[in-house]
């Protein structure tokens, strides 16, 4: 397994790889990987040849008031982890490398699906978030790249910046990999105690009332309220937002369903103490 800093050196082993005809498959990540990321280097092992994984907590996609410089970084273990996973190549750039003239460029989705919910909460993330990920694409020109469903509205966002850029990138989506009592696997678990652990389930448990809901009333507003009121009995639960939406404009959705083959996403944000948490649920094809 090669660990590269320098964009250069990514950028010549991967246009090597493709000149001898390698399918390239791409995951980037912020580090402090778990069974979820690593579930997304297996599907990118199973579907191309090469396998490139990037490990970068980008600041840019951070407010000043949130978690940067207490984020986990664990890259000795990850490296370890990469390597158990045959990886061909781990991107780990400094600060520097990815924004070596500052940042006067930036790749920003303006409208739907950057805006609401996530982007609401967060103003700037998705802008950061976009660049990144753009810059990323440029260095390692994959053809195809992993991302979770778990951050549902990013991968909304990184499929428009596809489309809208005409980047030659196949975007695979990957289901929400959980804890077994339902909890998603995420870095910022770690902030959690084992009772609080214990207690995060309840996204999940919301999730899958709302999804319920909707297969048996066909109906969003019903289904809406009905996470709402499960919502309620959870009291150490502080909610920033519950919706359905639809997967790709990420626009929330109204009325009755009458068509067998909708798709949706159920999606949910809440802090338990200081620790805010969101996931995903996919609901229908
Ligand atoms: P990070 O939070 O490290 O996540 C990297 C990738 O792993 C994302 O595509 C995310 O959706 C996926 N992932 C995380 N937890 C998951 C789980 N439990 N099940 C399935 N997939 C999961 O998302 C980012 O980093 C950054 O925003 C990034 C795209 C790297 C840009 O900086």
């Amino acid at each position: 397994m090669e660990i590269e800093e320098k964009v250069q050196k990514v950028k010549a082993i991967t246009q090597s790889w493709r000149a001898q005809g390698h399918k390239v498959a791409f995951v980037p990540t912020m580090g402090a990987l778990h069974e979820g990321h690593l579930a997304l280097v297996k599907k990118a092992r199973e579907v191309a040849d090469k396998t490139v994984v990037s490990i970068f907590v980008n600041p840019t996609q951070f407010a000043p008031h949130e978690d940067f410089a207490s984020y986990p970084r664990t890259l000795e273990k990850d490296l370890e982890k990469l390597k158990a996973h045959s990886v061909d190549l781990v991107f780990v750039p400094t600060e520097n490398e990815i924004y070596p003239y500052g940042n006067a460029t930036w790749v920003d989705v303006e409208d739907y699906p950057a805006k609401g919910l996530e982007a609401f909460f967060r103003p700037h993330h998705f802008k950061g978030v976009a660049t990144v990920v753009t810059k990323l694409f440029m260095i390692v020109k994959p053809d195809i790249a992993i991302f979770g469903e778990k951050d549902a509205q990013q991968l909304a966002v990184v499929n428009r910046i596809v489309k809208d850029l005409f980047l030659d990138i196949e975007i695979i989506p990957h289901p929400v990999v959980r804890e077994n009592n339902g909890l998603a696997l995420s870095s910022r678990n770690s902030y959690l105690s084992e009772q609080e652990k214990q207690k995060a389930c309840a996204l999940y448990e919301i999730l899958k009332t709302t999804a319920k809901t909707l297969e048996a009333e066909k109906n969003f507003e019903k289904a809406r309220a009905q996470a709402w009121l499960k919502a309620a009995e959870y009291s150490y639960l502080a909610i920033e937002y519950i919706e359905i939406v639809d997967p790709i404009t990420f626009k929330p959705l109204h009325g009755n369903i009458y068509d067998s083959t909708y798709s949706c996403f159920a999606v949910i944000a809440a802090k338990i103490g200081s620790t805010r948490l969101i996931d995903a649920l996919r609901i229908g094809g």
